[in-house]
């Protein structure tokens, strides 16, 4: 095997630009822990009179990394710009056929991409590693592709999304509403600055459900629509009103295999105070699995951030120098399935509904008769009347109902004048 290996990163931004200085501040401990030698040959970011927060050597610096493939050998390539596509997937694709190996901590590719470029990888006999894209510092996927291969997964889920999991838990902490803790949240570096939107409306926590469930189930990275919310809707009043109940709003990534169908879904959920992924708080992530024969298995840590990003690339990194070529699903693309989608519409769930409506005699009959005529069976009923307002908001716990039932029963509230808003939906976590 080679005893050196030659390094490029593309992208110095948050990640890259972190990433960059770890290697050359962890370069002696990797070369001894590995037992191989490594130089940094390359670099590469859009703009090369950028002010970065670690000093850069412009020797070495390429403003098109495509320039790189041809001026410089390169061994393993480290993609962190971000893009789902792009230039991101066109290096990844470039370096694989290349027989280059690539580290990277883009979701939206792998999301996107992973199957077609596995099987580039293994046609190619080089690494595909992607630790970093699912919950940042937890070793998820290395401990389902290694720690838990002999055991039969059939559920993986948790708080993927530590953007999302700090804002409701400050918003139970401090009494704030959701746009003041969302500004709060970008002022500390926990939200995107410019657009947080795929982190709160639950696209960042489907891709990684994505991968995950590709890793756990052996299958392919599903293609069907899922069930996807974010915590935009979710009001202070809701998360005051579950905390009462003794719950918390948590946004939750569930996988699993359903009477051997796939179900994958982001939503937020409400879980009790007492229990595990209830105490995942602010910032952190947590991922669950539930095996065979391991049982429940749980990961915590911090899910985001340059620090345990890059945690995460350099144990990819210690994987490709110690030897380790492995399929990067764990298995070998041809033995990995298409799995048949289990139907949203089937899904089942406690909910919560809170409705505002106009204080007067009959609406609350009007409310229960309609749940009743689909069956949507009533566990509690909390009235809250706003005298001055002439309104009441009323917040019903229903048993068990399938996700077509609750669609359908609900939307005719949306044309009642008694009614002032739709009713806000959260699914108690089963
Ligand atoms: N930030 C996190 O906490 C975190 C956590 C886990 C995973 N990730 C993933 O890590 C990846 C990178 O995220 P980030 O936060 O580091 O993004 P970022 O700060 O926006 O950095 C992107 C970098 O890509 C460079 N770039 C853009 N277009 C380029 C091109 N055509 N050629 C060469 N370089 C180009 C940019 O150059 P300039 O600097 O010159 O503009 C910048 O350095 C993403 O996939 C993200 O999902 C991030």
């Amino acid at each position: 095997m080679k005893k050196k290996f030659n390094l490029a990163i593309i992208g110095l931004g948050q990640i890259g630009g972190y990433l960059y200085n770890e290697l050359r501040l962890k370069k002696k401990e990797i070369e001894k822990k590995t037992g191989k030698k490594i130089e940094i040959v390359a670099i590469s970011a859009k703009n090369k009179n950028k002010k970065r927060k670690f000093k850069i050597n412009n020797k070495i610096f390429y403003s098109n990394p495509l320039k790189i493939f041809k001026e410089k050998k390169i061994d393993i390539l480290f993609e962190s710009i971000g893009l789902s596509d792009g230039m991101s997937k066109k290096i990844v694709e470039l370096a694989l056929k290349k027989k280059i190996s690539v580290i990277t901590p883009n979701k939206a590719l792998i999301a996107k991409h992973g199957d077609k470029l596995s099987e580039l990888a293994e046609k190619n006999k080089v690494n595909l590693e992607f630790e970093a894209s699912v919950a940042g510092g937890i070793p998820i996927l290395r401990t389902i592709k290694e720690g838990l291969a002999t055991n039969k997964i059939n559920k993986i889920y948790g708080i993927l999304n530590g953007t999302t999991n700090y804002i409701l838990s400050e918003m139970e902490n401090t009494n704030e509403t959701f746009d003041k803790v969302l500004k709060k949240a970008q002022r500390l570096g926990y939200a995107e600055p410019g657009n947080p939107k795929l982190d709160l409306n639950g696209f960042d926590a489907f891709a990684k459900i994505k991968i995950l469930s590709a890793l756990a189930f052996n299958t392919k990275i599903s293609k069907s629509k899922c069930l996807m919310e974010g915590i935009e809707n979710i009001q202070l009043e809701d998360i005051r009103i579950a905390s009462q109940l003794g719950l918390r709003v948590k946004l939750l990534g569930i996988s699993e295999i359903i009477k051997g169908h796939l179900f994958e879904t982001v939503h937020p959920c409400l879980v009790g105070k007492n229990t595990y992924i209830g105490n995942v708080n602010g910032v952190m992530n947590a991922v669950i699995t539930e095996g065979k024969p391991v049982g429940e298995s749980i990961l915590q840590g911090e899910g985001a951030g340059p620090g345990p990003t890059s945690s995460s690339l350099l144990s990819d990194l210690l994987s490709i120098l110690r030897g380790n070529t492995k399929y990067p699903f764990g298995i070998s693309s041809t033995k990995r399935k298409n799995i048949k989608s289990f139907n949203n519409n089937n899904y089942t769930n406690s909910l919560y509904l809170r409705f505002v409506v106009k204080d007067k005699q009959g609406v609350l009959s009007l409310i229960t008769n309609r749940l009743s005529k689909y069956k949507i069976s009533v566990k509690r009923i909390i009235q809250t009347p706003d005298k001055k307002n002439k309104k009441a908001t009323i917040v019903i716990i229903t048993h068990k109902t399938s996700e077509i039932n609750a669609r359908n029963c609900l939307s005719l509230f949306s044309k009642n004048k008694d009614i002032f808003k739709f009713p806000t939906l959260i699914r108690l976590y089963n």
